[in-house]
Protein backbone atom coordinates (compact mmCIF):
# COMPACT_ATOMS: atom_id res chain seq x y z
CA UNK A 1 0.00 0.00 0.00
CA UNK A 2 2.87 2.25 1.14
CA UNK A 3 4.33 1.93 -2.26
CA UNK A 4 1.40 2.39 -4.54
CA UNK A 5 0.32 5.39 -2.65
CA UNK A 6 3.95 6.84 -2.56
CA UNK A 7 4.12 6.33 -6.34
CA UNK A 8 1.14 7.89 -7.30
CA UNK A 9 2.26 11.31 -5.38
CA UNK A 10 5.66 11.32 -7.21
CA UNK A 11 3.95 10.58 -10.64
CA UNK A 12 1.06 13.40 -9.71
CA UNK A 13 4.06 16.06 -8.66
CA UNK A 14 5.67 15.07 -11.68
CA UNK A 15 2.68 16.15 -13.80
CA UNK A 16 3.41 19.47 -12.03
CA UNK A 17 6.83 19.93 -12.85
CA UNK A 18 7.50 21.08 -16.24
CA UNK A 19 10.73 20.07 -18.29
CA UNK A 20 10.85 19.73 -22.57
CA UNK A 21 13.61 19.84 -24.65
CA UNK A 22 13.97 23.61 -26.54
CA UNK A 23 15.76 24.72 -29.22
CA UNK A 24 19.43 24.60 -29.44
CA UNK A 25 20.93 27.54 -28.05
CA UNK A 26 23.43 28.94 -30.44
CA UNK A 27 26.68 30.45 -29.46
CA UNK A 28 27.71 28.56 -26.32
CA UNK A 29 31.07 30.14 -26.33
CA UNK A 30 29.16 33.24 -25.26
CA UNK A 31 26.30 32.29 -22.90
CA UNK A 32 26.17 32.23 -18.65
CA UNK A 33 27.55 29.10 -18.12
CA UNK A 34 28.36 26.68 -15.45
CA UNK A 35 30.22 23.09 -15.90
CA UNK A 36 28.77 20.00 -15.08
CA UNK A 37 32.47 18.60 -16.47
CA UNK A 38 34.61 16.39 -14.30
CA UNK A 39 34.20 13.17 -12.43
CA UNK A 40 30.81 11.58 -13.07
CA UNK A 41 29.52 8.20 -11.54
CA UNK A 42 28.48 5.51 -13.91
CA UNK A 43 26.80 2.13 -13.87
CA UNK A 44 26.72 -0.01 -17.00
CA UNK A 45 23.06 -1.60 -16.85
CA UNK A 46 23.71 -4.43 -19.97
CA UNK A 47 19.84 -5.52 -19.82
CA UNK A 48 18.86 -1.92 -18.54
CA UNK A 49 17.54 -3.37 -15.51
CA UNK A 50 17.73 0.46 -14.42
CA UNK A 51 14.43 1.24 -16.55
CA UNK A 52 12.87 -1.87 -17.35
CA UNK A 53 11.41 -4.37 -15.25
CA UNK A 54 11.13 -7.72 -15.92
CA UNK A 55 8.29 -7.61 -18.08
CA UNK A 56 10.46 -5.23 -20.54
CA UNK A 57 8.02 -2.48 -19.15
CA UNK A 58 9.36 0.91 -18.37
CA UNK A 59 9.72 0.81 -14.19
CA UNK A 60 8.68 3.97 -12.04
CA UNK A 61 11.62 2.97 -9.70
CA UNK A 62 14.29 2.98 -12.22
CA UNK A 63 18.09 4.09 -11.62
CA UNK A 64 16.60 7.77 -12.63
CA UNK A 65 15.78 8.31 -8.78
CA UNK A 66 19.06 7.56 -7.57
CA UNK A 67 17.31 6.08 -4.01
CA UNK A 68 19.07 5.50 -0.76
CA UNK A 69 17.32 2.98 1.73
CA UNK A 70 15.23 4.56 4.43
CA UNK A 71 15.49 1.27 6.26
CA UNK A 72 17.62 -1.29 6.58
CA UNK A 73 15.39 -3.62 5.43
CA UNK A 74 14.77 -1.49 1.79
CA UNK A 75 16.22 -3.58 -1.48
CA UNK A 76 17.82 -0.84 -3.58
CA UNK A 77 20.47 -2.80 -5.95
CA UNK A 78 22.24 0.34 -6.85
CA UNK A 79 24.15 3.20 -5.69
CA UNK A 80 25.78 5.68 -7.65
CA UNK A 81 27.70 7.07 -5.10
CA UNK A 82 29.48 3.63 -4.34
CA UNK A 83 30.03 2.88 -7.97
CA UNK A 84 32.96 4.33 -10.57
CA UNK A 85 34.11 7.41 -11.99
CA UNK A 86 34.35 8.44 -15.73
CA UNK A 87 36.17 11.90 -16.36
CA UNK A 88 33.35 13.59 -18.50
CA UNK A 89 33.44 14.48 -21.18
CA UNK A 90 34.76 11.19 -22.39
CA UNK A 91 33.82 8.23 -24.17
CA UNK A 92 33.70 5.01 -22.26
CA UNK A 93 35.59 2.66 -24.89
CA UNK A 94 38.38 4.03 -24.35
CA UNK A 95 38.01 4.68 -20.68
CA UNK A 96 37.17 1.21 -18.86
CA UNK A 97 38.40 -1.41 -20.65
CA UNK A 98 35.48 -3.65 -20.11
CA UNK A 99 33.73 -1.23 -22.04
CA UNK A 100 36.45 -1.00 -25.21
CA UNK A 101 33.57 -2.61 -27.50
CA UNK A 102 30.63 -2.44 -25.71
CA UNK A 103 27.42 -1.41 -27.21
CA UNK A 104 24.63 -1.19 -24.81
CA UNK A 105 23.24 1.35 -21.66
CA UNK A 106 25.31 2.92 -19.33
CA UNK A 107 23.96 5.21 -16.24
CA UNK A 108 25.39 8.77 -15.60
CA UNK A 109 24.76 10.44 -12.31
CA UNK A 110 26.38 14.26 -11.57
CA UNK A 111 25.33 15.94 -7.97
CA UNK A 112 25.90 19.83 -7.66
CA UNK A 113 24.98 22.78 -5.83
CA UNK A 114 22.56 24.89 -6.99
CA UNK A 115 20.97 28.63 -6.59
CA UNK A 116 17.65 29.54 -8.70
CA UNK A 117 17.28 33.25 -8.85
CA UNK A 118 14.27 35.05 -9.14
CA UNK A 119 13.25 36.07 -13.15
CA UNK A 120 16.13 34.02 -14.33
CA UNK A 121 16.21 30.16 -16.42
CA UNK A 122 18.61 27.27 -16.94
CA UNK A 123 18.98 25.22 -19.69
CA UNK A 124 21.13 21.97 -19.46
CA UNK A 125 23.14 21.52 -22.10
CA UNK A 126 25.21 18.74 -24.29
CA UNK A 127 27.72 18.93 -26.51
CA UNK A 128 26.54 15.76 -27.42
CA UNK A 129 25.72 12.06 -26.45
CA UNK A 130 25.92 8.77 -28.39
CA UNK A 131 23.52 8.03 -29.31
CA UNK A 132 20.33 7.78 -27.15
CA UNK A 133 20.12 9.88 -24.28
CA UNK A 134 17.23 10.03 -21.45
CA UNK A 135 18.53 12.72 -19.16
CA UNK A 136 16.73 13.03 -15.71
CA UNK A 137 16.67 15.96 -13.26
CA UNK A 138 16.57 15.36 -9.26
CA UNK A 139 14.23 12.24 -10.70
CA UNK A 140 11.92 14.25 -12.73
CA UNK A 141 12.62 13.27 -16.36
CA UNK A 142 13.57 16.29 -18.62
CA UNK A 143 13.87 15.00 -22.12
CA UNK A 144 14.88 12.30 -24.45
CA UNK A 145 17.23 13.01 -27.09
CA UNK A 146 18.53 10.64 -30.35
CA UNK A 147 21.39 11.57 -32.37
CA UNK A 148 25.41 11.32 -31.31
CA UNK A 149 26.91 14.37 -32.44
CA UNK A 150 24.95 17.40 -32.29
CA UNK A 151 24.28 19.68 -28.80
CA UNK A 152 20.85 19.43 -27.50
CA UNK A 153 18.71 21.35 -24.25
CA UNK A 154 16.37 20.99 -21.80
CA UNK A 155 14.37 23.94 -20.04
CA UNK A 156 15.39 22.46 -16.21
CA UNK A 157 14.39 25.53 -14.28
CA UNK A 158 11.47 23.85 -12.56
CA UNK A 159 13.20 20.76 -12.16
CA UNK A 160 16.27 22.41 -9.77
CA UNK A 161 15.92 23.13 -5.93
CA UNK A 162 18.00 25.17 -3.55
CA UNK A 163 21.30 23.84 -2.78
CA UNK A 164 22.03 19.49 -4.18
CA UNK A 165 21.01 18.64 -7.22
CA UNK A 166 22.09 15.65 -8.79
CA UNK A 167 21.33 14.86 -12.94
CA UNK A 168 21.19 11.74 -14.77
CA UNK A 169 21.58 9.90 -17.84
CA UNK A 170 20.76 7.11 -19.81
CA UNK A 171 23.00 6.86 -22.45
CA UNK A 172 22.59 3.94 -25.09
CA UNK A 173 24.99 3.21 -27.88
CA UNK A 174 23.47 0.15 -29.37
CA UNK A 175 23.19 -0.09 -33.43
CA UNK A 176 19.85 -0.26 -35.49
CA UNK A 177 18.92 -0.37 -38.77
CA UNK A 178 16.63 2.88 -38.83
CA UNK A 179 19.34 5.29 -37.14
CA UNK A 180 21.74 8.15 -39.17
CA UNK A 181 24.00 6.37 -39.14
CA UNK A 182 22.83 3.26 -39.56
CA UNK A 183 23.75 -0.26 -38.03
CA UNK A 184 27.14 -0.55 -40.07
CA UNK A 185 29.67 2.34 -39.97
CA UNK A 186 33.31 2.71 -40.57
CA UNK A 187 34.53 4.09 -37.42
CA UNK A 188 34.82 3.19 -33.77
CA UNK A 189 30.75 3.59 -32.46
CA UNK A 190 32.42 5.42 -29.23
CA UNK A 191 29.91 5.75 -26.41
CA UNK A 192 28.64 8.33 -23.54
CA UNK A 193 28.50 11.84 -22.87
CA UNK A 194 31.42 12.94 -25.45
CA UNK A 195 31.08 16.65 -25.02
CA UNK A 196 30.25 19.25 -22.45
CA UNK A 197 27.75 19.41 -20.01
CA UNK A 198 26.71 22.83 -18.91
CA UNK A 199 24.36 24.69 -17.10
CA UNK A 200 22.78 27.99 -19.28
CA UNK A 201 21.63 30.99 -17.66
CA UNK A 202 18.90 32.57 -18.94
CA UNK A 203 16.51 35.54 -18.64
CA UNK A 204 12.88 34.81 -18.38
CA UNK A 205 13.24 36.01 -22.21
CA UNK A 206 16.73 35.48 -23.90
CA UNK A 207 17.92 35.34 -27.62
CA UNK A 208 17.64 31.91 -29.04
CA UNK A 209 19.91 31.79 -31.85
CA UNK A 210 20.88 34.79 -34.48
CA UNK A 211 22.78 34.43 -37.80
CA UNK A 212 24.74 37.39 -39.24
CA UNK A 213 27.11 37.28 -42.53
CA UNK A 214 27.17 39.33 -45.85
CA UNK A 215 24.35 39.14 -48.24
CA UNK A 216 25.12 36.49 -50.81
CA UNK A 217 22.45 38.28 -53.26
CA UNK A 218 24.57 41.95 -51.96
CA UNK A 219 27.91 41.55 -50.42
CA UNK A 220 28.02 45.11 -49.97
CA UNK A 221 25.47 44.67 -46.79
CA UNK A 222 25.43 41.76 -44.16
CA UNK A 223 22.05 40.78 -43.15
CA UNK A 224 21.40 40.03 -39.69
CA UNK A 225 18.30 37.89 -38.46
CA UNK A 226 17.53 37.38 -34.61
CA UNK A 227 14.67 34.78 -32.86
CA UNK A 228 13.70 34.85 -29.20
CA UNK A 229 13.02 31.64 -27.35
CA UNK A 230 9.16 32.90 -27.47
CA UNK A 231 7.15 34.70 -29.85
CA UNK A 232 7.40 37.90 -28.35
CA UNK A 233 7.24 41.23 -29.91
CA UNK A 234 8.43 44.66 -29.42
CA UNK A 235 11.64 43.49 -28.18
CA UNK A 236 14.35 45.84 -28.64
CA UNK A 237 17.92 43.86 -29.67
CA UNK A 238 21.31 45.87 -30.02
CA UNK A 239 23.74 44.76 -32.61
CA UNK A 240 26.87 46.43 -31.98
CA UNK A 241 30.17 45.76 -34.76
CA UNK A 242 32.66 48.77 -33.30
CA UNK A 243 35.57 48.00 -35.48
CA UNK A 244 32.83 48.31 -38.44
CA UNK A 245 31.13 51.16 -36.40
CA UNK A 246 28.02 49.42 -36.82
CA UNK A 247 25.41 50.43 -33.79
CA UNK A 248 21.63 49.51 -34.93
CA UNK A 249 18.73 48.37 -33.14
CA UNK A 250 16.13 45.51 -34.42
CA UNK A 251 12.75 45.03 -32.77
CA UNK A 252 10.53 41.76 -33.01
CA UNK A 253 7.61 41.35 -34.24
CA UNK A 254 4.64 38.85 -33.10
CA UNK A 255 6.62 35.72 -34.25
CA UNK A 256 10.10 36.94 -31.98
CA UNK A 257 12.11 37.41 -34.92
CA UNK A 258 14.02 40.07 -36.52
CA UNK A 259 16.17 41.06 -39.09
CA UNK A 260 18.30 44.01 -40.16
CA UNK A 261 20.49 44.91 -43.16
CA UNK A 262 23.30 46.59 -43.13
CA UNK A 263 25.35 48.48 -45.50
CA UNK A 264 29.09 47.83 -44.51
CA UNK A 265 32.43 46.45 -45.92
CA UNK A 266 34.17 44.39 -43.40
CA UNK A 267 37.80 43.02 -44.37
CA UNK A 268 36.74 39.53 -45.51
CA UNK A 269 37.71 36.35 -43.43
CA UNK A 270 40.14 34.17 -46.15
CA UNK A 271 42.58 31.24 -45.02
CA UNK A 272 45.40 33.95 -45.49
CA UNK A 273 43.51 36.45 -43.48
CA UNK A 274 41.05 34.65 -41.14
CA UNK A 275 39.99 37.78 -39.77
CA UNK A 276 36.95 37.65 -37.23
CA UNK A 277 34.82 41.21 -35.95
CA UNK A 278 33.60 41.07 -32.17
CA UNK A 279 29.86 40.98 -32.41
CA UNK A 280 27.53 42.37 -29.59
CA UNK A 281 24.26 41.66 -29.17
CA UNK A 282 21.78 43.36 -26.49
CA UNK A 283 18.61 42.72 -25.20
CA UNK A 284 16.86 43.35 -21.82
CA UNK A 285 20.40 45.28 -20.59
CA UNK A 286 22.65 41.14 -21.27
CA UNK A 287 25.00 41.20 -23.98
CA UNK A 288 25.79 38.16 -25.50
CA UNK A 289 29.53 38.33 -27.31
CA UNK A 290 30.32 36.03 -30.43
CA UNK A 291 33.38 36.66 -33.03
CA UNK A 292 32.45 36.70 -36.42
CA UNK A 293 34.20 36.52 -39.84
CA UNK A 294 32.75 37.75 -43.02
CA UNK A 295 33.45 36.23 -46.54
CA UNK A 296 31.37 35.09 -49.38
CA UNK A 297 31.44 31.53 -51.17
CA UNK A 298 29.71 30.67 -54.46
CA UNK A 299 30.23 28.85 -57.33
CA UNK A 300 30.74 29.58 -61.03
CA UNK A 301 31.44 27.01 -63.54
CA UNK A 302 33.37 24.68 -62.42
CA UNK A 303 35.03 27.17 -59.73
CA UNK A 304 34.76 27.62 -56.28
CA UNK A 305 34.91 31.74 -55.62
CA UNK A 306 35.59 32.48 -51.99
CA UNK A 307 35.44 36.22 -51.73
CA UNK A 308 34.96 36.22 -55.60
CA UNK A 309 38.24 34.68 -56.30
CA UNK A 310 38.67 31.06 -57.81
CA UNK A 311 39.99 28.88 -54.83
CA UNK A 312 41.42 25.18 -54.93
CA UNK A 313 40.93 23.32 -51.83
CA UNK A 314 43.78 21.81 -50.58
CA UNK A 315 42.03 19.42 -47.79
CA UNK A 316 42.52 16.23 -46.04
CA UNK A 317 39.78 13.74 -44.08
CA UNK A 318 39.65 13.69 -40.49
CA UNK A 319 37.73 11.68 -38.15
CA UNK A 320 36.41 13.07 -34.76
CA UNK A 321 39.79 11.26 -33.14
CA UNK A 322 42.22 12.35 -30.58
CA UNK A 323 45.70 12.81 -31.80
CA UNK A 324 47.07 10.08 -29.99
CA UNK A 325 45.77 6.61 -29.18
CA UNK A 326 42.10 7.06 -30.01
CA UNK A 327 39.22 8.16 -27.74
CA UNK A 328 36.72 11.12 -29.28
CA UNK A 329 38.28 14.34 -29.90
CA UNK A 330 36.83 17.29 -27.54
CA UNK A 331 39.13 20.15 -26.80
CA UNK A 332 40.42 22.78 -28.86
CA UNK A 333 44.41 21.18 -27.30
CA UNK A 334 42.74 18.23 -29.63
CA UNK A 335 42.12 19.98 -32.31
CA UNK A 336 45.32 22.13 -32.63
CA UNK A 337 47.48 18.56 -32.69
CA UNK A 338 45.51 17.50 -35.83
CA UNK A 339 44.98 21.04 -37.60
CA UNK A 340 48.44 21.66 -36.91
CA UNK A 341 48.83 18.02 -39.12
CA UNK A 342 46.70 19.79 -41.82
CA UNK A 343 48.67 23.09 -41.81
CA UNK A 344 51.70 21.01 -42.08
CA UNK A 345 50.29 19.32 -45.16
CA UNK A 346 49.80 22.45 -47.02
CA UNK A 347 46.18 22.37 -46.38
CA UNK A 348 43.66 25.87 -45.82
CA UNK A 349 40.48 22.38 -45.73
CA UNK A 350 39.25 20.16 -43.84
CA UNK A 351 36.47 17.63 -44.49
CA UNK A 352 34.51 16.86 -40.83
CA UNK A 353 33.68 13.22 -41.64
CA UNK A 354 31.54 11.69 -41.15
CA UNK A 355 29.32 13.45 -38.81
CA UNK A 356 29.35 16.93 -36.97
CA UNK A 357 32.57 17.75 -34.67
CA UNK A 358 32.98 19.33 -31.94
CA UNK A 359 32.27 22.70 -31.57
CA UNK A 360 36.10 23.69 -30.19
CA UNK A 361 37.44 22.03 -33.92
CA UNK A 362 35.38 24.01 -35.95
CA UNK A 363 36.07 27.47 -34.18
CA UNK A 364 39.88 26.27 -33.95
CA UNK A 365 40.14 26.12 -37.63
CA UNK A 366 38.44 28.95 -38.49
CA UNK A 367 41.02 31.15 -35.76
CA UNK A 368 43.64 29.27 -38.21
CA UNK A 369 42.23 29.91 -41.26
CA UNK A 370 41.07 26.43 -42.81
CA UNK A 371 37.84 26.35 -44.43
CA UNK A 372 35.87 23.34 -43.49
CA UNK A 373 33.13 20.78 -44.95
CA UNK A 374 31.01 19.82 -42.26
CA UNK A 375 28.55 16.43 -43.02
CA UNK A 376 25.83 14.31 -41.01
CA UNK A 377 26.15 10.66 -40.61
CA UNK A 378 24.08 9.90 -43.85
CA UNK A 379 26.22 7.12 -44.46
CA UNK A 380 26.13 3.63 -46.89
CA UNK A 381 22.31 2.15 -46.36
CA UNK A 382 20.29 4.59 -44.53
CA UNK A 383 16.57 2.94 -44.08
CA UNK A 384 15.50 5.45 -46.88
CA UNK A 385 11.74 5.11 -46.72
CA UNK A 386 11.12 5.22 -42.76
CA UNK A 387 10.10 8.49 -42.09
CA UNK A 388 11.57 8.60 -38.28
CA UNK A 389 14.56 8.32 -39.92
CA UNK A 390 14.06 11.21 -42.39
CA UNK A 391 13.31 13.19 -39.28
CA UNK A 392 16.18 12.24 -37.51
CA UNK A 393 18.35 13.04 -40.18
CA UNK A 394 16.90 16.52 -40.86
CA UNK A 395 17.00 17.22 -37.17
CA UNK A 396 20.81 16.63 -37.30
CA UNK A 397 21.16 18.83 -40.48
CA UNK A 398 19.37 21.48 -38.55
CA UNK A 399 21.31 21.20 -35.34
CA UNK A 400 24.26 21.17 -36.92
CA UNK A 401 23.59 24.44 -39.02
CA UNK A 402 22.27 25.85 -36.33
CA UNK A 403 25.25 25.65 -34.23
CA UNK A 404 27.77 26.63 -36.79
CA UNK A 405 26.17 29.17 -39.28
CA UNK A 406 28.24 31.47 -38.08
CA UNK A 407 31.01 30.10 -38.71
CA UNK A 408 32.81 31.62 -41.67
CA UNK A 409 35.25 28.84 -42.53
CA UNK A 410 32.03 26.42 -43.01
CA UNK A 411 31.41 26.56 -46.16
CA UNK A 412 29.98 23.06 -47.07
CA UNK A 413 27.39 21.18 -45.54
CA UNK A 414 27.29 17.66 -46.97
CA UNK A 415 24.18 15.53 -46.74
CA UNK A 416 25.31 11.80 -47.44
CA UNK A 417 28.45 9.74 -48.06
CA UNK A 418 28.63 6.50 -50.46
CA UNK A 419 24.57 6.25 -50.39
CA UNK A 420 23.17 3.73 -52.57
CA UNK A 421 21.09 5.06 -55.96
CA UNK A 422 17.35 4.21 -55.45
CA UNK A 423 14.22 6.54 -56.04
CA UNK A 424 13.89 6.36 -52.30
CA UNK A 425 17.33 7.49 -51.81
CA UNK A 426 17.19 10.15 -54.45
CA UNK A 427 13.29 11.44 -52.61
CA UNK A 428 15.49 11.42 -49.31
CA UNK A 429 18.41 13.14 -49.97
CA UNK A 430 16.49 15.47 -52.50
CA UNK A 431 14.38 16.70 -49.79
CA UNK A 432 17.45 16.78 -47.54
CA UNK A 433 19.04 19.09 -49.55
CA UNK A 434 16.57 21.82 -50.17
CA UNK A 435 16.00 21.67 -46.63
CA UNK A 436 20.02 22.39 -46.45
CA UNK A 437 19.72 25.28 -48.41
CA UNK A 438 16.20 26.79 -47.15
CA UNK A 439 17.97 26.97 -43.82
CA UNK A 440 20.98 28.50 -45.00
CA UNK A 441 21.82 30.39 -48.25
CA UNK A 442 24.90 31.42 -47.88
CA UNK A 443 27.01 27.87 -48.18
CA UNK A 444 27.40 25.37 -50.33
CA UNK A 445 25.67 21.91 -50.67
CA UNK A 446 27.32 18.67 -51.29
CA UNK A 447 27.30 14.70 -50.68
CA UNK A 448 30.10 12.58 -51.26
CA UNK A 449 28.88 10.08 -54.04
CA UNK A 450 30.56 7.23 -55.94
CA UNK A 451 31.75 6.67 -59.38
CA UNK A 452 29.18 4.44 -60.54
CA UNK A 453 30.14 3.49 -64.27
CA UNK A 454 34.06 2.40 -64.92
CA UNK A 455 34.15 0.85 -68.58
CA UNK A 456 37.53 -0.30 -67.91
CA UNK A 457 39.41 2.40 -68.13
CA UNK A 458 36.52 5.14 -68.79
CA UNK A 459 35.24 6.78 -65.38
CA UNK A 460 31.51 8.39 -65.31
CA UNK A 461 29.94 10.13 -62.62
CA UNK A 462 26.35 9.86 -63.02
CA UNK A 463 24.34 10.56 -60.17
CA UNK A 464 20.80 12.03 -59.75
CA UNK A 465 21.68 14.23 -57.00
CA UNK A 466 23.71 16.21 -58.86
CA UNK A 467 21.03 18.55 -59.90
CA UNK A 468 20.72 19.62 -56.24
CA UNK A 469 24.01 19.71 -54.92
CA UNK A 470 26.44 23.01 -55.61
CA UNK A 471 29.47 21.11 -56.05
CA UNK A 472 30.26 17.29 -57.17
CA UNK A 473 32.07 15.39 -54.90
CA UNK A 474 33.00 11.70 -55.53
CA UNK A 475 35.28 9.01 -53.48
CA UNK A 476 37.34 6.99 -56.07
CA UNK A 477 40.17 4.49 -54.47
CA UNK A 478 42.38 3.83 -57.70
CA UNK A 479 45.42 1.99 -55.87
CA UNK A 480 43.59 0.54 -53.03
CA UNK A 481 40.09 -1.27 -54.39
CA UNK A 482 41.68 -1.24 -58.02
CA UNK A 483 44.89 -1.67 -59.35
CA UNK A 484 47.32 1.59 -59.31
CA UNK A 485 48.90 0.48 -62.63
CA UNK A 486 45.39 1.76 -64.18
CA UNK A 487 45.76 5.34 -62.74
CA UNK A 488 47.54 6.41 -65.66
CA UNK A 489 44.59 5.45 -67.99
CA UNK A 490 41.91 6.53 -66.34
CA UNK A 491 39.81 9.08 -68.13
CA UNK A 492 37.04 11.20 -65.87
CA UNK A 493 33.44 12.48 -67.49
CA UNK A 494 32.14 14.38 -65.08
CA UNK A 495 29.09 15.96 -67.47
CA UNK A 496 28.17 18.40 -64.53
CA UNK A 497 29.12 22.13 -65.12
CA UNK A 498 29.98 22.42 -61.58
CA UNK A 499 33.06 22.56 -59.56
CA UNK A 500 34.48 19.31 -58.70
CA UNK A 501 35.74 17.71 -55.07
CA UNK A 502 37.71 13.96 -55.00
CA UNK A 503 36.15 13.73 -51.39
CA UNK A 504 38.41 10.37 -50.84
CA UNK A 505 41.13 8.53 -52.24
CA UNK A 506 43.81 6.68 -50.40
CA UNK A 507 45.41 3.28 -49.07
CA UNK A 508 46.16 1.67 -46.32
CA UNK A 509 50.12 1.48 -44.85
CA UNK A 510 51.34 0.26 -40.91
CA UNK A 511 53.80 2.91 -39.90
CA UNK A 512 57.17 1.80 -40.21
CA UNK A 513 56.68 -1.06 -42.42
CA UNK A 514 58.77 -1.05 -45.67
CA UNK A 515 59.32 -3.07 -48.06
CA UNK A 516 58.26 -3.01 -52.36
CA UNK A 517 56.26 -0.67 -53.81
CA UNK A 518 53.81 -3.52 -54.69
CA UNK A 519 53.47 -4.52 -51.49
CA UNK A 520 50.30 -3.66 -49.86
CA UNK A 521 50.52 -2.14 -46.50
CA UNK A 522 53.94 -0.60 -46.75
CA UNK A 523 54.74 3.12 -46.67
CA UNK A 524 56.67 2.52 -50.01
CA UNK A 525 52.74 0.85 -51.16
CA UNK A 526 50.50 3.98 -49.84
CA UNK A 527 53.83 6.46 -50.67
CA UNK A 528 53.12 5.63 -54.88
CA UNK A 529 49.49 5.46 -54.40
CA UNK A 530 49.84 8.91 -53.68
CA UNK A 531 52.19 9.31 -56.45
CA UNK A 532 49.45 8.27 -58.79
CA UNK A 533 46.56 9.45 -57.53
CA UNK A 534 47.71 13.37 -57.65
CA UNK A 535 49.39 12.77 -61.07
CA UNK A 536 45.89 11.49 -62.24
CA UNK A 537 43.70 14.02 -60.10
CA UNK A 538 45.90 16.90 -62.54
CA UNK A 539 43.54 15.83 -64.98
CA UNK A 540 40.49 15.63 -63.79
CA UNK A 541 38.83 18.94 -65.43
CA UNK A 542 37.12 21.30 -63.09
CA UNK A 543 38.67 19.92 -60.49
CA UNK A 544 38.59 22.45 -57.32
CA UNK A 545 39.54 20.68 -54.43
CA UNK A 546 40.04 17.04 -52.92
CA UNK A 547 39.94 15.72 -49.43
CA UNK A 548 41.94 12.41 -49.30
CA UNK A 549 41.48 9.67 -46.71
CA UNK A 550 42.67 10.39 -44.16
CA UNK A 551 44.70 12.52 -42.11
CA UNK A 552 45.13 10.00 -39.04
CA UNK A 553 44.71 6.28 -38.69
CA UNK A 554 41.46 5.76 -36.78
CA UNK A 555 39.40 2.85 -34.86
CA UNK A 556 36.93 0.53 -36.78
CA UNK A 557 35.50 -2.29 -35.75
CA UNK A 558 35.66 -3.57 -39.77
CA UNK A 559 39.61 -3.50 -39.49
CA UNK A 560 40.61 -6.38 -37.86
CA UNK A 561 43.95 -7.64 -39.58
CA UNK A 562 46.16 -9.13 -36.76
CA UNK A 563 49.26 -7.47 -36.92
CA UNK A 564 48.72 -4.77 -39.70
CA UNK A 565 45.24 -3.08 -38.70
CA UNK A 566 43.61 -4.49 -35.38
CA UNK A 567 41.02 -2.68 -35.14
CA UNK A 568 42.73 0.77 -36.96
CA UNK A 569 41.98 1.47 -40.44
CA UNK A 570 45.47 2.37 -41.50
CA UNK A 571 44.60 4.58 -44.49
CA UNK A 572 46.00 7.78 -42.33
CA UNK A 573 48.94 9.62 -43.25
CA UNK A 574 50.11 9.81 -39.57
CA UNK A 575 50.10 6.81 -37.56
CA UNK A 576 47.52 6.36 -34.44
CA UNK A 577 50.89 7.15 -32.31
CA UNK A 578 51.82 10.56 -34.39
CA UNK A 579 54.19 9.00 -36.75
CA UNK A 580 54.34 10.61 -40.48
CA UNK A 581 54.21 8.45 -42.63
CA UNK A 582 55.64 8.67 -46.02
CA UNK A 583 52.62 9.47 -48.03
CA UNK A 584 52.37 12.64 -46.72
CA UNK A 585 55.32 13.96 -48.08
CA UNK A 586 54.08 13.39 -51.31
CA UNK A 587 50.69 15.18 -50.24
CA UNK A 588 52.47 18.01 -48.91
CA UNK A 589 55.09 18.62 -52.19
CA UNK A 590 51.54 18.20 -54.52
CA UNK A 591 50.03 20.82 -52.24
CA UNK A 592 53.16 23.05 -52.93
CA UNK A 593 52.15 22.93 -57.07
CA UNK A 594 48.33 24.28 -55.95
C1 LIG B 1 34.77 4.81 -47.77
C2 LIG B 1 34.11 5.54 -46.63
C3 LIG B 1 35.03 5.77 -45.46
C4 LIG B 1 35.86 4.51 -45.24
C5 LIG B 1 36.76 4.38 -46.43
C6 LIG B 1 37.67 3.13 -46.34
O1 LIG B 1 34.94 5.65 -48.84
O2 LIG B 1 33.56 6.80 -47.00
O3 LIG B 1 34.24 6.04 -44.31
O4 LIG B 1 36.63 4.61 -44.05
O5 LIG B 1 36.00 4.21 -47.63
O6 LIG B 1 37.31 2.13 -46.96
O7 LIG B 1 38.66 3.22 -45.64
Amino acid sequence: MKRTLLLTVSLLFSLLLTAAEVPQIGNIPGRRTVSLNGAWNYIVDVQEEGYYDYRMKPTPWGFFRNAKPQDPKDLIEYDFDKSAEMPIPSDWNTRDPRLFFYEGTVWFKKSFRFSPEKGRRTLLYFGAVNYDARVWVNGEEAGHHIGGFTPFNFDVTDLLREGDNFVIVKVDNKRHPEDVPTQIFDWWNYGGITRDVLLVDVAETYIENYSLQLDPKDPGKLHFSVRLDKALPGQRIRLRIPELGIDREAVTGADGTAVLDIPAKPVRWSPSHPKLYAVELSLGGETLRDDIGFRTIETRGRQILLNGEPIFLKGISMHEEKAFGGGRANSTADAATLLDWAKELGCNFVRLAHYPHNEYTVREAERRGILVWSEIPVYWTIAWENPDTYRNAAGQLKDMIARDHNRANVIIWSIANETPHSPQRDRFLGDLAQYAKALDDTRLISMAMEVTSASNYHNKLQDNMNEYVDVVSFNQYIGWYRDVDDAPKMTWEIPYEKPVIVSEFGGGAKAGLHGSKDERWTEEFQENLYLQNTAMLDKIEGLSGTTPWILKDFRSPRRVLDGIQDYYNRKGLVSDDGQKKKAFRVLQQWYKTK
